[in-house]
């Protein structure tokens, strides 16, 4: 195992093979009555889930969203209803509402995903929007689980264009530090937008909190774009590996080490390969950065490869946005 495919938590992991063919996929959302620590409560849910929905071929994401739990489930018909109606007996919440039910691919990759966001939303705003979910779902729209989820978890900003559909979502790493969160930051402040900032808590006191920030750009191409900027040990989370497929394209953020570029290629290659999902892979960088051996690297892999070279050596966050915005601008 690489370090890319290292858990970066110790929520519970598993490489067990995902059956490619189509799977029962339901999300809810739920009042939470957890009143002491949520993580804890969340360790004692999941001690209990990996064993029996590692059985049932059941896969799952649980959320906890201030004072609300949203869960994704995935797996064979009768073992989604099952697991859905010992929940709703559960003690631990209320008011369990279906937002999503469809058959479909596989999104979820892991027996468990946790994760717990204090998105410092009212909740008010969280229940209008699960009332607004469960509304479209009972009248029979009908999308990905992934796009039910970020309507409820992560929703557009309000003037983000709606009647061309959904807006691309491209994907920023770093190949060093954290120079993807830096160049999220400068954007934010230039553009006059809102840094929406999500930890995502690790499981243990040694698993650090995995960070990952986006902002809405309205006015980039024509359905706008949400540009979202990970860590790179946020790839191997199941996490990111549900969102992965919803991204048009994955930039990376290159710098002046070679080993470190290719480690970095080479960790986002494996992630898309996990996910069966072949997003256009953008090398930002200055002309030394950007190399040959990179694109053939992806190209090897079958994935589409686009380049942003900024000019000269000077590549502060204005000359990579300048260099990057045009190639992301044309995501469809
Ligand atoms: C929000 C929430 C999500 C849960 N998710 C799961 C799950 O994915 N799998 C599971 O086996 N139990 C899950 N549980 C725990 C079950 O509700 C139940 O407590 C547990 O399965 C024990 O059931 P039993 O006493 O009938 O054996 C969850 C509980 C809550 C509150």
């Amino acid at each position: 195992m690489n370090e890319s495919e290292r858990p970066a938590t110790y929520w519970p992991d598993s490489e067990a093979e995902v059956p490619m063919g189509p799977v029962e996929r339901v999300i809810y959302a739920s009042r939470s009555e957890v009143r002491g620590p949520v993580l804890e409560e969340m360790r004692r849910i999941r001690d209990h889930a990996v064993v029996h929905n590692r059985r049932h071929g059941l896969r799952v994401a649980l959320l906890n969203m201030n004072g609300w739990f949203v869960q994704w489930i995935e797996g064979p018909q009768e073992g989604v209803d099952e697991l859905l109606a010992r929940v709703s007996g559960d003690e631990r919440h209320h008011g369990l509402l279906v937002i999503h039910r469809s058959k479909g691919r596989p999104r979820l990759f892991r027996p468990w995903i946790g994760s717990i966001v204090q998105s410092g939303e009212s909740d008010r705003q969280v229940h209008l929007r699960v009332r607004a979910q469960y509304e479209r779902h009972t009248r029979g729209e009908t999308c990905e689980p992934s796009v039910a989820w970020l309507k409820l978890c992560a929703p557009p900003a309000p003037d983000m264009p709606r009647p061309l559909g959904r807006s691309p979502r491209a994907m920023l790493l770093s190949a060093q530090g954290a120079q993807a969160f830096g160049l999220l930051e400068w954007l934010v402040v230039k553009e006059q937008r809102l840094l929406v900032r999500r930890r995502f808590a690790g499981g243990a006191e040694d698993a650090p909190d995995v960070e990952s920030d986006y902002v809405d750009l309205p006015a980039s191409g024509p359905r706008g774009l949400r540009l979202v900027a990970n860590a790179r040990k946020g790839l191997a989370m199941g996490m990111t590996h549900a969102f992965l497929p919803d991204c048009a394209a994955v930039v990376l953020l290159l710098d002046g080490s070679v080993g470190r570029n290719q480690r970095l290629v080479e960790r986002v290659l494996t992630a898309c390969r996990q996910t069966h999902h072949s997003p256009l892979i953008v090398g930002l960088g200055g002309p030394d950065q950007v190399s040959t051996e990179l694109k053939e690297l992806v190209e090897r892999q079958g994935m589409p490869w686009a380049e942003a070279v900024a000019p000269g050596s000077a590549h502060g966050p204005a000359e990579l946005w300048a260099t990057l915005e045009p190639v992301l601008a044309q995501l469809d």
